[in-house]
């Protein structure tokens, strides 16, 4: 494991954000960060994605930074010129996972398949994200689809919530868990960031309880 995949198995869990407006980018790291989490995870699932982004990094540059739902070669380029040291994707796309590694940008596509992960593992890439992790099976699916390739490690996205976190991070191949459900959607946009520096605290609660 290198020291990329160190800084990820210690955070334990990524929160996976979809935010509307810039503007409330800086409030949510600041919320993340006083709960004890320094990352997160900003999807290009609306257009403030990349702003926000540049807002986080320029107020705290130490705050690690994902880009996700990265389904584009332009979107790499706009999150990697943002700021974003990961670049996330639900599936595996050949052209944005080459784009990246030729360019030795830091990439974790999403797969669901033996043959995606066979993939993966073919092209040097050793961390992948399952997605959709739960409707897949859960940790009883990572355990049997990983028996074949015992060097891979997991980033399971997808129905991960406080009643099952801590099975997935009771595994050894899991690197960290993406989630949205201690940063909703509505509860960014209602800018209630004492909810979700609560809710962080509670997840990053259950990360300890898991011996992470
Ligand atoms: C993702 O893109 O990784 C998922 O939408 C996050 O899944 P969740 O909302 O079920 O946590």
């Amino acid at each position: 494991m290198d020291d990329f995949e160190a800084r990820l198995k210690g955070f334990g869990v990524i929160p996976v954000v979809k935010i509307d407006d810039a503007a409330d980018a800086v409030p949510l790291a600041a919320a993340l960060s006083e709960a004890g989490l320094g990352c997160a995870e900003i999807t290009f699932r609306t257009d403030a994605a990349e702003e926000a982004i540049k807002n986080i990094k320029r107020a705290f540059p130490d705050f690690f930074v994902a880009a996700g739902t990265v389904l584009q070669k332009n979107q790499v380029d706009r999150a990697v010129a943002a700021g974003a040291e990961l670049i996330v994707a639900p599936g595996f796309n050949d052209d944005v996972v080459n784009y990246c590694i030729n360019r030795k940008i830091r990439m974790i596509p999403g797969v669901a398949t033996p043959s995606e992960i066979e993939k993966a593992s073919y092209i040097g890439l050793c961390t992948v994200k399952l997605f959709p992790a739960d409707i897949l099976g859960g940790p009883a699916y990572i355990k049997a689809v990983s028996a074949p390739y015992r060097h891979m490690k997991f980033m399971p996205t997808g129905g991960i919530n406080k009643n099952n976190l801590k099975d997935y991070l009771a595994l050894n191949n899991v690197i960290c868990c993406g989630g949205s459900w201690f940063v909703k959607g509505d509860l960014i946009s209602k800018r209630d960031f004492d909810t979700i520096r609560s809710e962080t605290a509670d997840a990053l609660k259950l990360v300890k309880e898991a011996g992470r």
